[in-house]
């Protein structure tokens, strides 16, 4: 299969470009902000005018900057909505099938319980509304042949996240406050790679014609930011103090949901991809950083 990977520079499009090697019966076609900018519809013609058709698209590009988003909204609004209707109009046209990632942010956040797909998405951030629209036009635009992820809290070896931040900090400082009231499931970039890997091999996705769905994927377990931070400490052996603070003594400039963790039953069930334990996908990662042997 020809396989189109936007976003080959962020967290997740990096964390692909580490297992490809693994799957050389598919040919993977590999672009960035350079070659393909969802800002600018132009760009997005352009690419798939002056390139061959693909037989699966997945995008891994977002405008991702959660609190600059609340001042950006038109240009959150045209990378993560608009671009990625024109996306899943090419995907259409081409009869390719899409895999687009979404995020636990489409919801308000007001759940006792882990969120299941089915769920009232109610966002309360610009990011949240705009990663929203996105996904409601793939569900407009393609009935059929698109596969929408929500995960949440992602981090790896690349770019900016949180486990390198509290690298950083830890490694400075003998005391920090992290947030203690919001609660979620840390998502190692990698697995989300392989979990997308697999789909693609699965016969459910292989079939001709399957119809569009939103599935949610994380590591397992969940935890509060506070918590993730102490683990990341005790596993990397920095001797930094965790205090525990509320949400609101900690301003930004968008709101986040209280609780976002999710559940994943669904693409257990229907890709039968396993979940690691958050803790160990962790310790994974620190490895990987030589933080620990
Ligand atoms: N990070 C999280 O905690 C999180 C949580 C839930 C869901 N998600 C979703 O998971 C997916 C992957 O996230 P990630 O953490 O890998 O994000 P990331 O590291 O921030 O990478 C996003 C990529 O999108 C690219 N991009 C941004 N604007 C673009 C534009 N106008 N044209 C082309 N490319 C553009 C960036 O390009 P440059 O490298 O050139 O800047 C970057 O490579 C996204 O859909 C995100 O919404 C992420």
């Amino acid at each position: 299969m020809k396989i189109l990977v936007i976003g080959k520079n962020g967290q997740l499009g990096r964390s692909i470009q580490k297992f490809i090697s693994n799957y050389d019966l598919h040919e993977f076609t590999l672009a960035g902000r350079e070659e393909l900018d969802l800002s600018s519809s132009k760009s997005i013609s352009k690419y798939f005018d002056t390139h061959s058709q693909f037989d699966v698209i997945i995008n891994c590009a977002a405008y991702t900057a959660v609190d600059r988003a609340e001042e950006e909204a038109d240009l959150a609004d045209q990378v993560n909505h608009l671009a990625v209707k024109q996306l899943a109009k090419f995907a259409n046209s081409q009869k390719a099938k899409f895999i687009h990632i979404s995020t636990d942010y489409v919801f308000d956040g007001q759940n006792e319980s882990p969120y299941l797909e089915s769920d009232n998405p109610n966002p309360i951030n610009v990011y949240g509304k705009s990663k929203l629209l996105g996904e409601r036009a793939i569900l407009k635009v393609m009935n059929n042949n698109a596969v929408i992820i929500r995960t949440s809290w992602v981090y790896s070896e690349f770019g900016k996240n949180f486990v390198k931040t509290m690298l950083q900090l830890g490694s400075e400082k003998n005391e920090i406050n992290v947030v203690s009231d919001q609660t979620g499931s840390p998502t190692y970039a990698s697995d989300l790679a392989e979990a997308i890997l697999n789909i693609i091999s699965n016969d459910n996705f292989k079939k001709t014609i399957f119809s569009t769905e939103i599935f949610h994927f994380s590591n397992s377990g969940e935890t509060a930011w506070s918590s993730f931070a102490n683990e990341i400490f005790k596993l990397a052996n920095l001797n930094c103090k965790v205090t525990p603070i509320k949400s609101e003594q900690y301003p930004v400039a968008a709101k986040r949901p209280k609780n976002s963790t999710l559940n994943k039953t669904k693409i257990i069930k229907i890709f039968r991809i396993n979940l690691t334990p958050w803790r160990v996908s962790l310790e994974r990662c620190l490895k990987n950083l030589s933080k620990i042997n």
